[in-house]
């Protein structure tokens, strides 16, 4: 049996369900063809079971790409006010958890169900649980062989995504398709991802695992300020998710603990007001007090020897101390992978790619949407918007 469409879309997660209901809306007679068992599961998974689904201040400049300029378009023509009228028609409450982070207030499930349902009123024919075993164009379309058998269409659209969580689904099979046609695919590694410790940091850390502090990190010109999490395997949290993306393996990271703290002035003042306090009791005002004792051990550790009392304090330790509390170096074994990583950097390159409809040059019944391509946005909301936003862009213009 031969099924026919005049669109199949690739992949039911967030961007091939929004693409999906667009062009179906548009009248399109669309095919949505997915390997799993279930749609969305990474949004069901997204944001702690709430999915942070868009960021109010989104722009090009939180995205990583070789070809920055690619998703201004698609980011002008749907914006994250679009996405919050369509959750607001459906009555989906959600709450604003940090600036611009928009959350489900109850599920992420809510999250889904709009797409769902926005599917269905736009007549998709869904079917989960298909093989992709080959795909080839042909004079006016498509022709894919499948586990429901032959299928033909007009157009496919590739939304099968990044590499991250495997056991989600996860497949590289998108990167195939694109080198099939002709792409270059720029190497893709894991983003938004937990850093590995060498043994001996991870092992004095890990009595303090679970504990939370808000740091700067900074590595190859990015700096984030956002909290850090130690981990029994390394460390996590925001700011550690943020920098991973730009991190590259054997770079160091440069901690600043206390980043709204002048430590120079503060300890050369004290010194003078309060010459009995100790420095230990000092950086425990400072920072939660495990964390302040075992950075003063590390730094003993490493040869940095320092009087009890802030009295017995020189200039020039302080000056050194400020310098270890403000850049405190640390360099990671490497990054947990693809198995935890929240997004795949890299990927499908967009200079052959047309950032207006998606549809790769040269052969216009091929499109790609979606984190399959090289554009990965930071922490916050930014890949759902980028989800959503090459869908409908990509969805109107089929
Ligand atoms: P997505 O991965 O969603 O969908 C791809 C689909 O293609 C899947 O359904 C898959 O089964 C299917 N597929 C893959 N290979 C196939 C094949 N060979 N044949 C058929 N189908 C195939 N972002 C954000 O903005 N806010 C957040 O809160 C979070 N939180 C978050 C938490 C966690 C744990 C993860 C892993 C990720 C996030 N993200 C996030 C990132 C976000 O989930 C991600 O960027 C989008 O889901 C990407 O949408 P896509 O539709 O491109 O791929």
């Amino acid at each position: 049996m031969t099924l026919t469409a005049d669109v199949v879309v690739l992949g039911a997660g967030a961007a091939g369900l929004m693409c999906a209901a667009t062009a179906g809306y548009q009248g399109q007679r669309v095919l949505l063809l997915d390997h799993t068992d279930k749609p969305g599961k990474k949004i069901l998974m997204s944001g702690g079971g709430r999915c942070n689904f868009t960021n109010l201040n989104t722009t090009p400049a939180n995205y990583l790409s070789a070809n920055p300029h690619f998703c201004i378009s698609a980011l002008k023509r749907y914006t994250p006010q679009h996405f919050v009228e369509l959750v607001e028609r459906h009555g989906v409450d959600y709450v604003e958890k940090a600036p611009g982070q928009l959350f489900c207030s109850n599920s992420s499930k809510d999250i889904l169900q709009v797409l769902l349902t926005e599917a269905e009123w736009a007549g998709i024919d869904l079917r989960m649980k298909t093989a992709i075993q080959q795909v080839t164009t042909t004079a006016d379309g498509v022709c894919l062989h499948t586990s429901l058998g032959k299928v033909e269409a007009g157009a496919l659209v590739i939304a099968t995504g990044g590499l991250s969580i495997p056991t989600m689904g996860a497949t590289g099979f998108g990167y195939d398709l694109a080198r099939q046609f002709g792409l270059d695919v720029l190497p893709t590694r894991a983003g938004l991802v937990p850093f590995t410790l060498h043994p001996e940091l991870k092992n004095s850390l890990a009595p303090l695992s679970g504990l939370s502090t808000e740091v700067a990190v900074s590595c190859r010109g990015k700096t984030f300020r956002e909290p850090l999490l130690i981990t029994h395997r390394g460390l996590s949290g925001p700011a550690m998710l943020q920098i991973s993306s730009y991190w590259q393996p054997g770079d160091n990271l440069l901690i600043n603990w206390l980043p709204t703290l002048d430590v120079v002035n503060q300890l050369k003042t004290l010194r003078q007001q309060q010459p009995r306090s100790t420095l230990a009791g000092w950086l425990q005002e400072h920072l939660p007090k495990r964390l302040a004792s075992t950075l003063l051990t590390l730094l003993q550790e490493q040869g940095t020897s320092l009087p009890e009392r802030l009295a017995d304090l020189s200039n020039q330790q302080i000056e050194n101390l400020a310098e270890q509390l403000h850049q405190w170096p640390i360099k990671p074994a490497g990054t947990e992978g693809y198995r935890t990583a929240e997004v795949t950097l890299g990927g499908v390159d967009t200079r052959n790619i047309s950032s207006q409809n998606f549809a790769v040059q040269g052969l216009e019944q091929i499109r790609f949407i979606g984190e399959v391509l090289d554009v990965t946005g930071q922490l916050g909301g930014f890949n759902f918007q980028w989800a959503w936003a090459s869908g409908f862009a990509c969805g109107q213009g089929l």
